[in-house]
């Protein structure tokens, strides 16, 4: 396995939802765009840019609410939405979309960012692990892209100027180094999506313990 790749191991019932839900869509992907990666790109790069921006709305309003710092996550989820973005614009040069394919776009936003909400809104954790398994699949998927560009089964190409600007990309920069850094960024965003989760996950658990401590105290000061 690459060293790029790597799993976050299932540890309770949140990640198994996460890591179903994260497989389920996978199904749907590879059974609608099989090999059509520039395609696969561009409608799933849609998708990838919106969980940073309905996190980030949600935190931002979150803060002001209970007068409290984001500890940074805000900027780090919207960056991460601008960056996702920046992969769509540099895959529409790569690849257009058909009718098909907008019209799956149009209806995916409208589904998937409702959905986003709705579970950022019951569990925070839950949806940045589910973002660490996309982005999981996604350096999988960028991976096998690179594979065929690198033995010719798809023609490789001139990077698109956006992502040669963008990225800081050679002149003579070609479509396989753009998967390649579009892949790194996907692995950055796994790596920060599933630590986001695990310090949810301690957040909760301190405040478990806090609150056993404190009900054990009330308990004994009822008892003298
Ligand atoms: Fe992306
Ligand atoms: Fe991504």
């Amino acid at each position: 396995m690459d060293k790029l790749e790597k799993h976050y191991k299932v540890k309770n019932f949140s990640d198994r939802v996460a890591l179903s839900f994260t497989k389920f869509l996978r199904f749907l992907a590879d059974t609608f765009f099989k090999k059509r990666y520039g395609h696969r790109a561009v409608v799933l790069e849609t998708v990838a840019a919106v969980p940073g921006m309905v996190a980030g709305m949600l935190l931002h309003l979150k803060s002001l609410r209970k007068m409290e710092d984001d500890k940074g996550w805000i900027k780090i989820l919207l960056d991460e939405a601008a960056n996702e973005r920046m992969h769509l614009m540099t895959f529409i040069e790569v690849a257009k979309p058909t009718f098909i394919e907008r019209a799956i776009i149009m209806i995916a936003q409208f589904i998937f960012i409702l959905m986003y909400l709705f579970i950022y809104l019951i569990s925070p954790r839950t949806a940045h692990r589910i973002v660490g398994y996309f982005e999981e699949e996604a350096v999988i998927s960028y991976t096998d892209y690179l594979n065929e560009l690198e033995s010719g089964k798809i023609i490789d190409q001139p990077a698109p100027d956006i992502a040669i600007n963008y990225w800081n990309l050679p002149l003579h920069a070609t479509l396989k180094d753009v998967v390649r850094v579009i892949r790194d960024d996907e692995a950055g965003h796994r790596d920060v999506n599933h630590e986001f989760a695990n310090i949810l996950d301690e957040r909760k658990k301190k405040s478990q313990v806090t609150k056993n401590n404190t009900e054990s105290i009330t308990n004994k000061e009822n008892l003298n």
